[in-house]
């Protein structure tokens, strides 16, 4: 029997590396959201480009994303992101903490609760996955719209993880590390006058201590095929390493 997985922001960085994990698995079709379509030739991805920063297109989209055929597996991974303006509360422009908020917890907020809702009948193994960050439980200067966001996303995970403690669906909140990504280029290039930590950023990547969005994708897919040797709601890929 096939197996589905959703996965938001599969254009580049770490959601293209998990995507690329996935084609690799046959037995999954594969429904992928960015802005940007890759354009891949494969017979089972479906790309659809939506912007989560205006929110009314994914709204009047949402009963139509999750197909209803049987699935032995379902896979919801909630990876879109965006670090926001880096910049101090007081210099925030309202427009970007608007499309933080709907990027980073809205549109996952969305996706969960229409594939609960979606799934709730089905009798096959259910995974949401909603890539989280070390920056939610550690405040960052500057990063206000980012840390506050991913803070949020993961209580969210955690509620339905308690509400749907005896169904067969699992929650996870996932913090990948530090990546080797263009967000972590973006951090770079902020202005060091607002963010002050800006130099153990660059640090990172002079001294190549930052994860390959590869590594970390393989560590998603173990912790999501083995989900059973995973209790807690809330998961760090740096705290475990792969058999
Ligand atoms: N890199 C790190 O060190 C790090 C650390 C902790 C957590 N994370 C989290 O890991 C996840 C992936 O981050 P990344 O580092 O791979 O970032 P990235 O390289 O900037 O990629 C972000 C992905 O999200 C999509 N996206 C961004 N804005 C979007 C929008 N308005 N609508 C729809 N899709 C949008 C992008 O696609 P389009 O541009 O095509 O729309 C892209 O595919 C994020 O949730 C991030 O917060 C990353």
């Amino acid at each position: 029997m096939k197996s589905l997985l959703i996965l938001t922001g599969h254009s580049k960085g770490l959601g293209r590396a998990i995507l690329d994990t996935y084609l690799q698995k046959e037995e999954f079709e594969i429904i992928a959201i960015s802005r940007t379509k890759l354009g891949l030739n494969k017979p089972n991805l479906t790309e659809i480009s939506m912007d989560f920063g205006e929110l009314e297109v994914l709204e009047t989209e949402l009963s139509n994303l999750f197909p209803s055929d049987e699935f032995e597996e379902i896979i919801l991974i909630n990876n879109a992101g965006w670090i926001g303006e880096i910049k101090p509360v007081g210099s925030l422009q309202v427009k970007h903490m608007r499309n933080s908020v709907n990027i980073n917890l809205l549109a996952p907020m969305y996706l969960t609760n229409a594939f609960v809702a979606a799934y709730k009948h089905s009798t096959a193994k259910k995974i949401i996955c909603n890539i989280s960050s070390g920056a939610a439980s550690k405040p960052m200067e500057s990063w206000g719209q980012y840390c506050s966001t991913k803070a949020a996303i993961a209580m969210f995970t955690k509620v339905a993880a308690k509400e749907n403690a005896d169904s067969q669906f699992r929650f996870f909140s996932i913090a990948p590390g530090i990546v080797d990504t263009q967000m972590q280029d973006e951090i770079r290039q902020a202005d060091g006058l607002d963010f002050p930590e800006i130099e153990r950023f660059k640090s990172y990547k002079e001294n190549g201590d930052l994860s390959s969005p590869e590594s970390v994708a393989s560590k998603i897919s173990y912790l999501l095929e083995h989900e059973n040797e995973f209790q807690e709601v809330i998961q760090d890929v740096r705290n475990f390493d792969l058999p």
